[in-house]
């Protein structure tokens, strides 16, 4: 399904750890052999709430790019771009900016969330406001069908899909539009175009999803009819207008079960991570460190891994055989937790040590990262371009 568009972005906010290895990541890795990919660094968005703080963002995005692509990433097969390298983004969001009602804004629930946790900012910014529909701009301007995102994402990308609905409707439904769109039925051929007129007169009448559906797939087939006479089409059997702007679908990733050294949630802001960058020593130390069933207070009480963030660790890393080994050893205080911790140290250092060589040979490789950010960026650009080209068509700013 090469002809389905992914997209996903990051903020270049700190540093990779294990947590954004196996929650985001892995899924993006995968992704990137069954669709066309496109994963950016969403560096305008760490404005949005980093404003006033002295972030260095430089360094930030090629490490987070370097993290990328030595945890597996492939700059061949996958788009990978800085968002600021790709101007047009702004261009789409000012133009989208225009017919989004401000309560719309203001009604996505991040908005609230985020100023009540982030009280020591000021959160009451235009461009703060404005974050999803800069989003909305991100994934719009691609025409991506799929955005793997978290749970806290998803109601961006529902957000997304209201903003495409709204420029659709304003803006594809240009004088002559039915009349075009009947040109182009015509343009299929007699056979298909009765077919096309059947399922949408079935669709408009019943809202019958299948024939929604057949009506979509039968204009996929078609050889010889522009793009343009496409998306005409594709509104038309909805009633809708042109469709210039794909509405997306969340791709909700599962959340990450890698517990953070505490057992809540890995997060940089809980100071409880395993950077993908921490040497051994490192990696040793935190393990080490982490706190067990506070029910083992000596090596003789049993204990429930069920109440121990270690066992979680075990669960994503270890065999069964070593599973069973730290049940019965725990429950019946066979084993001892830093013993019960080996296991899990060993599996971190030996994943991320293929990783932290990739990440040296591209760290020693300025040039390398530089040139994949702008080959990346420049192919988002043409993109981005013909997208832009066809919004400001449709708003009758071609001039
Ligand atoms: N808001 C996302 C986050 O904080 C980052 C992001 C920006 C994004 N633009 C995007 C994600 C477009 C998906 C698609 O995680
Ligand atoms: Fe946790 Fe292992 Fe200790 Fe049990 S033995 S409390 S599972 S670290």
């Amino acid at each position: 399904m090469k002809d389905h568009r992914v997209l996903s972005g990051m903020r270049p906010t700190g540093q990779m750890h294990l947590g954004h290895y196996h929650g985001v990541l892995k899924n993006w890795i995968e992704l990137q052999n069954e669709y066309d990919s496109y994963y950016f660094v969403a560096d305008w968005h760490a404005f949005t709430t980093h404003y006033a703080d002295n972030i260095d963002l430089e360094s930030n995005v090629s490490d987070m790019v370097v993290d990328w692509l030595a945890a597996g990433i492939n700059p061949n097969t996958s788009t990978i771009f800085v968002q600021s390298k790709v101007p047009e983004h702004a261009e789409l969001h000012l133009l989208l900016s225009m017919s989004t009602p401000i309560s719309w804004l203001e009604r996505v629930p991040s908005f609230k969330d985020q100023q009540e946790k982030l009280k020591t900012k000021d959160l009451s910014t235009y461009g703060f406001l404005g974050y999803p529909l800069l989003q909305s701009a991100d994934i719009l301007i691609y025409k991506a069908g799929l955005v793997p995102v978290g749970e806290d994402q998803v109601s961006h990308v529902e957000f997304t899909r209201e903003v495409a609905r709204r420029f659709n409707y304003i803006y594809g439904r240009k004088s002559g539009f039915e009349e075009k769109a009947e040109l182009a039925v015509n343009k299929m051929g007699k056979k298909q175009a009765k077919l096309y007129r059947k399922l949408r007169k079935a669709y408009q009448e019943t809202g019958d999803d299948e024939s929604l559906v057949k009506a979509r797939a039968l204009l996929g087939e078609q050889q010889n009819i522009t793009l343009g006479d496409r998306e005409r089409l594709l509104g038309y059997i909805e009633g809708l207008g042109k469709i210039i702007l794909i509405e997306p679908k969340a791709l909700l990733t599962k959340a990450s079960k890698m517990p953070g050294l505490d057992g809540q949630k890995m997060s940089k802001s809980y100071e409880n991570m395993i950077s993908l960058r921490d040497d051994p020593e490192v990696i040793t130390q935190k393990i080490k460190k982490m706190p067990t069933d506070p029910a083992r207070i000596k090596l003789s009480d049993p204990g429930d891994p069920n109440k121990c963030p270690v066992w979680q660790m075990h669960q994503i890393y270890s065999t069964q055989d070593t599973l069973d080994w730290v049940v019965e050893g725990c429950t019946k205080a066979k084993i001892g937790c830093i013993e019960c911790k080996g296991p899990v140290i060993d599996s971190v250092i030996s994943e991320l040590g293929p990783m932290q060589e990739r990440i040296a040979k591209y760290q020693s490789n300025p040039n390398l990262i530089q040139e994949i950010i702008f080959d990346g960026s420049e192919r988002a650009r043409s993109v981005a371009k013909n997208t832009l080209e066809e919004v400001r068509d449709a708003m009758g700013i071609t001039y």
